[in-house]
């Protein structure tokens, strides 16, 4: 089954309180929260994505999927675990050393949370394989981080399927996210090539009913 996570990161100002109840309506799949601190990315969204977060809590009981593009891991989960995410995704890219790896796996873990690892573009897929066993999800960057409305990058097909056929060889149960540049021309592909769950922002954002799209993106 495929699932669809929403970006709210394109909503325009002033519209985000009318677009989150149309996506509780439409049932979004979750709630994809982009989480960004200025270093690892140079945007810098932390204190909207709190406060859209608090909001969202409030409205809706649809599950957060939350994508941190941030160095400083722990300190972000530790503000983000206050509302109950499903799944917190930190990238391997932001992770100084392996121990530093499994430490946040562990430690998301503790805190009842699902886990996530997500590689940029230019990271070799082989380089999350170790973690594998111990994660919920592994979320493939169809974009480099850092901005919504960007081209899916087509190479990025290729990395799909290797975690697919590795993860069917491994038989490991592993959810496979795919984000940026998702729209009903790339989705297609993309869920031929392996991904079960797409994030998609734009394509949302800017279609005139949400339900619409979001079914026919999971389709
Ligand atoms: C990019 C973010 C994405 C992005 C998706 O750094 O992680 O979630 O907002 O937006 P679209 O669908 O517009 O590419
Ligand atoms: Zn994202």
């Amino acid at each position: 089954m495929v699932e669809v996570s929403t970006s709210i990161l394109s909503i325009k100002e002033g519209e985000e309180s009318s677009a989150f109840l149309k996506l509780e309506t439409a049932k979004t799949d979750y709630f994809h929260i982009d989480v960004m601190d200025g270093k690892f990315v140079e945007k810098n969204t932390y204190e909207k994505m709190l406060q859209n977060v608090d909001y969202i809590k409030r409205i809706s009981n649809l599950p957060l999927d939350v994508h941190l593009m941030v160095e400083n891991i722990k300190e972000t989960i530790d503000d983000f675990l206050a509302v109950e995410p499903n799944i917190i995704t930190f990238h391997l890219e932001a992770c100084k050393n392996k121990e530093e790896v499994y430490k946040m796996i562990s430690y998301i873990k503790e805190n009842n949370c699902k886990v996530g690892i997500s590689v940029k573009p230019n990271t070799n897929i082989e380089e999350v394989y170790e973690f594998l066993p111990y994660i919920h999800m592994c979320l493939i960057m169809t974009v480099e981080p850092g901005k919504g409305g960007q081209t899916f990058l087509t190479d990025m097909l290729q990395k799909i399927k290797t975690l697919k056929n590795y993860c069917k060889e491994q038989e490991l149960e592993l959810d496979i996210e795919v984000d940026g540049g998702i729209n009903l021309k790339t989705a297609p592909a993309v869920k031929k090539a392996g991904a079960n769950i797409l994030v998609a922002g734009t394509a949302i954002v800017m279609a005139n009913d949400f339900k619409v799209i979001i079914d026919e993106l999971r389709a």
